[in-house]
């Protein structure tokens, strides 16, 4: 049992980036050196993906051109001998994997994004990976962890973790029945709750193993939570038909979806980068004695 197809909705505004997303995608900030949508790319991949569905919106053509075939760049680092910078490039998309993209026309919702992905996902079981919480997987990467749950139970996967109660607002909140270490089967699911209403705090992040199941409950699924169409609302309804289990994964999520999660991740990345390691802890542990040294004023 493999999944081959992994959808990425990558039509979101970023207004949280403002004015770095003014004409840019969100999802092409770097992580260090390479863009946050190129991570999830590489994390669908070492899980078996080899369609990678796109769904874009306005702005997003750097996300195709990232993808594609660059003839002048690599001719012209080819002619320079910069061999190693030419495998870097053409190593972001491995042969035999294949590209498509498709225009969602109106920003209705994550859950109107992964409709749009219908008709090149079929009858399939898939992926969907928000590329905005970056997943730093302690043994393997969080979605080839899923990849190992759904082999065993051939089932949906949501991959969750919990937050601080105060939290449970940004996210889809989860209500479960206990598996195994780490695993549950989920009894209930309410997109962004009030913290005095969450029934739980294990929270939702950007990993989904889905059954095509999704896309006929996804078309019936009315605007919900912020006036949008909802993936969340759309499992809440396949819950009443198929088990959909909730898997803890082992390792770190960084929300690059906010300024302080994105910079966590850039110093993190950086401090296991292997050109920069060194040098960037020593200039962070300079930075850090300064500041429990001297205090400013007195050195003036
Ligand atoms: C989306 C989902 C939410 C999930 C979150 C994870 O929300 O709707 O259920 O918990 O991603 O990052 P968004 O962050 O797009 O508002």
């Amino acid at each position: 049992m493999r999944i081959r197809k992994a959808v990425f909705p990558v039509a979101g505004l970023g207004t949280r980036f403002l004015p770095a997303t003014k004409a840019s995608a969100k999802e092409m900030l770097p992580i260090v050196d390479k863009p946050l949508i190129q991570y999830a790319v590489q994390e669908a991949i070492s899980a078996g993906a080899q369609e990678l569905i796109f769904i874009t919106g306005r702005s997003k053509n750097s996300i195709m051109d990232h993808f594609d075939k660059a003839y002048e760049l690599e001719a012209e680092l080819e002619s320079r001998g910069k061999t190693k910078l030419l495998e870097t490039v053409q190593d972001i998309v491995p042969p035999g994997v294949t590209c498509i993209f498709i225009r969602q026309a109106e920003a209705l919702g994550l859950g109107h994004a992964v409709l749009c992905a219908w008709p090149a996902v079929g009858d399939e079981d898939f992926y969907v990976i928000l590329a905005d919480d970056l997943i730093d997987g302690r043994l393997q990467p969080a979605l080839a962890q899923m990849h190992r749950v759904y082999q065993q139970f051939g089932t949906s996967v949501l991959a969750v973790q919990r937050v601080p109660k105060e939290d449970v607002g940004s996210y889809g909140i989860v209500e479960t029945q206990q598996v195994g270490p780490g695993l549950s089967e989920i009894r209930r699911m309410v997109e962004k709750p009030k913290p005095e209403e969450a029934q739980s705090n294990l929270a939702v992040v950007g990993r989904y193993i889905l059954t095509p199941r999704i896309f006929k409950l996804l078309e019936r699924t009315q605007r919900g939570a912020g006036g949008e169409i909802q993936l969340t609302d759309a499992i809440s309804a396949m819950l009443n038909e198929q088990t959909v289990l909730a898997y803890e994964f082992e390792g770190t999520r960084y929300d690059c979806g906010s300024k302080l999660g994105y910079l966590r991740a850039n110093v993190e990345y950086g401090l296991k980068h292997p050109e920069l390691a060194d040098d960037f802890r020593e200039y962070l542990r300079g930075l850090t004695a300064d500041w429990q040294g001297t205090p400013k004023k007195s050195r003036a």
